[in-house]
């Protein structure tokens, strides 16, 4: 049986538990139950396309104190596979979207055109940001001439207006530099939006970092990582109830617990491929994936000493680099990690895997040291200042929050048994208190919170993971994990969303609002 989403909201909010049965807790990672699905893509070698780089966007204007920007959001074509083309929905046309270059102290506003069939919102995640410019889902940029106002979307257009064609977003980034993205936020079409490419880098830089040395231009590398399906013919597949996007919200079976591609990519080029000489590089890992999570590793680990030098998480550089032989990524966190290939000879074939995939998502791209190079990076035992994370002893409250996946009840998912309402707040935490929130996951959930970055205080009552390390705004959560963070709610007042950020989960409604007050 199939309820609509709309008929589903009207039923009123979850009538209590009894109607919002969970599945059951789920021992093994949702990945796994998805790899399962056969492989559909146009089979190709890996390793074999360069890995290409965002092209970074230039201001249309400066002044004193702010940097313009305009972007186009439309339709492109790409050649992703080799020999194929692929249609995506870009900013600029193009996916990745072009990489945004910001100090911390200084403006940046953005005017976001919109030229698809259908509408838009952009979130910055990881910003600070006035609620007006935060791309709330009902915030809604229409598309010119296709008549939008009177569908579903109207029932909420409860918080900001709906703007026409365009809607300038401003970027205050008073806030530490950080490795921060953009992407499409649009209510209930957030899964398929990104899916088809709208994403893209916003890279915040401040003095902190320019006073290290850490491994800088050709040598700092972002690497987006994603994973896809496509038809025979280089098209995107993604099972949506509506391909046009503009009625039925929602997947056909196979995506309701998360869209999983069978092919990895890499900056938008599948299992791609990078020469490096015998040097350090900094990568800036985004997981820009909608469901994935990947446990990223190198193949073979170098000699003496572990992989991944962490330099920086969500929220910008850690105080000190930790060490990792592994990185646990669900979708949306941001891992800045030095990797030191110096201890590796020439000639040799390096390749990232994901230990959590299976056959060809365990591989992600391959790095080849080409080149013996004098090494001019460091990466100093200290990073940033001491960073002041919020106590969980000052608390003014806590909170506790359940993350419950759908599967009946045409597949919604839900926090604390209730199904997103955009006029519903859940939570009023004081503009610059501190609080402490519990979060409980019956699956793979990553949470994020729009506005705050916090510190992970704790996992299942133990201490937190190693990749929990620095700010987060995005935390990672498995089946049946109990996770406390502390947050500070500082910055702007107003209403903001926190949600799953496995997309599928996200347009089943799996978010909340809070509102700082
Ligand atoms: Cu990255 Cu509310 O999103
Ligand atoms: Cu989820």
């Amino acid at each position: 049986m199939k309820i609509s989403r709309r008929k589903f909201l009207k039923m009123g909010l979850m009538a209590g538990a009894g109607l919002a049965l969970p599945l059951g807790t789920l021992s093994i990672p949702l990945s796994r139950l998805a790899a399962s699905a056969s492989v559909r893509s146009p089979s190709m070698e890996p390793f074999e396309v360069p890995l290409p780089i965002p092209p970074i966007l230039k201001p249309v204007r400066t002044d004193a104190d702010a940097d313009y920007y305009e972007m186009a959001q439309k339709a492109g074509r790409q050649e992703i596979l080799p020999g194929l083309e692929t249609e995506v929905w870009g900013y600029e046309g193009i996916f990745p979207g072009p990489t945004i270059e910001a100090r911390s102290g200084r403006r940046v506003v953005i005017r976001q055109w919109n030229e698809l069939p259908v509408p838009v919102s952009t979130h910055l995640h990881g910003g600070v940001t006035s609620p007006e410019s935060d791309g709330y889902p009902t915030d809604l940029i229409l598309p010119k001439g296709h008549g939008y106002g009177s569908s579903a979307h109207a029932e909420h257009s409860s918080v900001g207006g709906h703007s026409h064609f365009f809607k300038d977003y401003h970027y205050p980034n008073e806030q530490r530099g950080a490795t921060l993205w953009y992407h499409d936020h649009r209510m209930d079409f957030t899964g398929p939006q990104v899916y088809r490419g709208l994403a893209g880098l916003y890279l915040l830089r401040d003095e902190v970092e320019d006073a290290l040395s850490l491994p800088g231009g050709e040598k700092e590398v972002p690497l987006v990582i994603a994973d896809r399906t496509f038809n025979e013919d280089g098209s995107l597949y993604y099972p949506s109830l509506d391909p046009s996007l503009k009625g039925e919200p929602g997947t056909l079976a196979p995506a309701i617990n998360g869209m999983f591609g069978d092919t990895i990519l890499v900056n938008g080029a599948p299992w791609p491929q990078m020469e490096v000489s015998s040097t350090r590089y900094r990568f800036r890992i985004l997981n820009a994936s909608n469901a994935r999570f990947y446990d990223l590793a190198l193949d073979p680990p170098p000699p003496g000493g572990k992989p991944f030098m962490q330099v920086g998480s969500d929220g910008g550089l850690l105080e000190a680099p930790v060490a990792h032989d592994r990185i646990l990524a669900s979708p949306a966190e941001r891992f800045d990690v030095v990797v030191d290939f110096s201890r590796y000879r020439v000639g040799q074939e390096v390749t990232l895997k994901n230990l959590e995939g299976e056959g060809r998502t365990r591989d992600v791209m391959r790095f080849v040291v080409a080149r013996r190079e004098k090494e001019e990076s460091t990466v100093p035992e200290r990073l940033a200042p001491e960073l002041d994370f919020p106590s969980p002893d000052e608390a003014e409250a806590t909170r506790r929050f359940q993350f419950i996946a759908g599967g009946g009840w045409g597949g919604m998912s839900t926090i604390n048994f209730r199904v997103f309402d955009p006029d519903r707040v859940d939570a009023r935490p004081r503009l610059g208190s501190i609080e402490v929130w519990d979060f409980h996951s019956d699956q793979d959930h990553p949470i994020h919170l729009h506005l705050v970055h916090f510190k992970v205080i704790s996992r299942n009552g133990g201490r937190p993971a190693p990749w929990d390390v620095g700010w987060k705004d995005t935390v990672l959560m498995r089946a049946g994990d109990d996770v406390r963070i502390a947050a500070h709610f500082s910055g702007h007042r107003g209403k903001y969303v926190f949600h799953c950020h496995n997309l599928e989960h996200e347009d089943m409604m799996m978010m909340a609002n809070f509102e700082v007050i």
